[in-house]
């Protein structure tokens, strides 16, 4: 058996994906890069590839299936960046890691507090020695009301995480849970854009969220607006949400993800110019804070995702019942 593995991280996960290898007898071939058309031999012989949130379009997919391949372990919790129609048509089989939401929903509540507390602003200027108070007065948790987008895994964490704050929680799902009514209040999603004074989105990018913010709906938003994204891009329309800050309709935002950012983040990329103007213009705003799609990243998630990824795919090759196979 078998097993490539994808931008593997020399720094932080290939000592897991060693340690794997050690454990379960299993043959793990990692490779530093994101796979494409000129690398795809490095998984002849693998039934299964192991890959993060690079693209994997119906060209890769096509080439991986001629290889051998039925089997794609994505080490994230989304998988919306592996064309499901193509696996579908070339009989791939794909898994996602959903690892504990504790580091994402914890990411969300620092931007939350850094948006409204304006700490881009006070550490930049704080970086200039200017210590004037002027422009970074921010607002209390108590007095806002906190509109949560999504409220499976992560969204209810964060549900949780904010209740000992004091502030009042609205929540909207097209599924209802009964533990997040404990602290919060579910609403339809146009009460719950006309009455927050913050919105944090956790739902997935699907072909029906994709822009679920758009103009129409921003303009349905209270003025002065915050909007925090921890889940994917694609659920804002960049245009609208540029727009929306340009005019102080949206007063502020924290943005660990935004539209079209595969093959940008986790690359550096200081000595070239960026084909993305979205996040060349919102990272230039004093009110947005841009994180490169880092809310997941702690060593708790490392760990998981390496043994569950390599698990799942074990248990596809040995045709066993496996709780990570999404299609
Ligand atoms: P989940 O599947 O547990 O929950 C998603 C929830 O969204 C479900 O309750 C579902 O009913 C709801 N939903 C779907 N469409 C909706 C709609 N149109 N309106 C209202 N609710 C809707 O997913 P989980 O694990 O909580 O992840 C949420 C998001 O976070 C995903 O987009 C995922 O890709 C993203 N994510 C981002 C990370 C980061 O590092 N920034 C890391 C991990 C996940």
């Amino acid at each position: 058996m078998k097993i490539t593995v994808y931008n593997c991280r020399p720094f932080d996960e290939l000592d897991n994906f060693k340690k794997m290898e050690k454990e379960t007898g299993v043959e793990i071939v990692c490779c530093p890069d994101a796979p494409d058309l000129s690398n795809i031999h490095l998984a002849e012989g693998s039934e299964a590839i192991d890959i993060i949130t690079s693209k994997m379009t119906r060209e890769l997919i096509e080439g991986f299936a001629k290889t051998g391949v039925k089997y794609i372990a994505t080490r994230t919790i989304g998988y919306d960046h592996i064309d499901r129609k193509a696996c579908e048509e070339f009989g791939i089989h794909v898994s996602n890691s959903p690892y504990g939401p504790n580091g994402v929903a914890d990411y969300t509540v620092m931007l939350i507090l850094m948006t409204i507390r304006k700490a881009k602003r006070i550490l930049q200027r704080g970086n200039l020695q200017d210590y004037s108070l002027m422009g970074n007065m921010g607002r209390e948790m108590k007095d806002l009301t906190i509109g949560v987008i999504g409220t499976g895994n992560i969204g209810k964490t964060v549900v949780q995480n904010l209740s000992g704050f004091g502030c009042r929680i609205l929540a909207y799902d097209l599924y209802e849970k009964e533990e997040v009514r404990k602290y919060a209040s579910y609403v339809d999603m146009d009460t719950l854009l006309s009455q927050a004074d913050v919105i944090t989105f956790h739902t997935p990018l699907t072909e029906e969220n994709f822009h679920m913010i758009n103009k129409d709906s921003i303009a349905k938003m209270k003025d002065g607006v915050v909007l925090i994204n921890t889940a994917r891009g694609g659920l804002i329309d960049s245009e609208a949400l540029i727009e929306g800050l340009e005019s102080s309709k949206i007063g502020g935002a924290g943005l660990d993800v935004v539209e079209d950012e595969f093959g940008l983040y986790y690359y550096d990329h200081k000595n070239d110019v960026l084909k993305n103007r979205s996040i060349g213009i919102l990272r230039a705003m004093p009110n947005v804070t841009v994180t490169h799609h880092m809310a997941f990243y702690t060593d708790n998630e490392t760990r998981t995702v390496v043994e569950d990824s390599i698990k799942s795919c074990i248990l596809f090759m040995e045709g066993k019942e496996n709780p990570w196979q999404v299609y």
